[in-house]
């Protein structure tokens, strides 16, 4: 299936945020190939990262996109060209301008069943690992970034307040009630985002301060999912904008 890559508006208007965030990732991910010869990076959906997609897109003579792998940390089991695809989103703000081989791409078939495309993803992350991150601690990628959004309610990916917290697997479908209507997912889960060497949040805008201050002060895993993921030997780092920040002062 293939989207036709909606050409970049002539001029990409980009806020504090997202030029400051795209200055941060780019050389996140030039450190990586360095270091590694390659990045696997676990893309975030929703609205917030868009600004940073685009302005990747902008910057993309500054990476070298041959080596880098984007992989979801969630997808909704849709089709690739719904609306509502994660990667219809990344592909059209990001993946579309930018001359990153077709092969390095890692989505989530969300057109599938969702036992079946939880298998299927599965399948993607245990035979990438087996080739490109060998030494990974587990069978699935020791992920070198992975960019969550926080949702209003405290999700993060699709791990929603009250999601299982003693998850095995490393990836699973789950039907959350989200903003009032059921939602069919497709999730990675702490067990494989913990592996990861970096973790960077992305909340912007004054109705993520509440679940910003809440989830880095009441450690409620359940009620937070976000608390679940912390990387043994990784770094957590939330990119906030002002908005966002409130009065908060850093993680308790
Ligand atoms: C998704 C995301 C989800 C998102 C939060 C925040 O599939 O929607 O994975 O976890 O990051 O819901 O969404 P916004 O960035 O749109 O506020």
């Amino acid at each position: 299936m293939t989207l036709s890559p909606s050409l970049l508006p002539e001029h990409v208007v980009l806020d504090d945020f997202a030029v400051e965030a795209t200055g941060l990732l780019v050389a996140e991910l030039r450190a990586a190939v360095r270091a590694r010869g390659l990045v696997s990076v676990a893309l975030a959906g929703g609205g917030t990262p868009l600004g940073l997609y685009r302005g990747l897109a902008i910057m993309a003579g500054d990476v070298d996109w041959k080596r880098v792998h984007v992989f979801w940390g969630d997808e909704r089991l849709v089709s690739p060209d719904d609306s509502g695809s994660n990667y219809r989103e990344a592909f059209e703000a990001l993946l579309s301008h930018v001359p990153i081989p077709p092969e390095n791409i890692h989505r989530v078939r969300g057109e599938l069943p969702a036992g079946e495309a939880v298998a299927d993803y599965v399948a993607q992350l245990r035979e990438w690992a087996a080739v490109h991150d060998p030494r990974a601690p587990h069978p699935w990628p020791r992920f070198d970034i992975v960019l969550l959004g926080l949702g209003e309610d405290g999700h993060t990916a699709s791990l929603f307040p009250g999601s299982p917290v003693d998850v095995a697997a490393p990836v699973i479908a789950v039907t959350a009630d989200y903003q009032g209507r059921p939602a069919g997912r497709v999730t990675l889960t702490p067990r494989l985002l913990n592996d990861a060497r970096r973790v960077i949040f992305l909340a912007t805008g004054p109705k993520k301060t509440a679940a910003v201050r809440e989830t880095w002060t009441i450690d409620d895993p359940v009620r937070f999912p976000a608390r679940r993921i912390c990387p043994a030997n990784g770094r957590v780092t939330w990119w906030l904008d002002r908005a966002a920040a409130g009065a908060l002062t850093s993680p308790a």
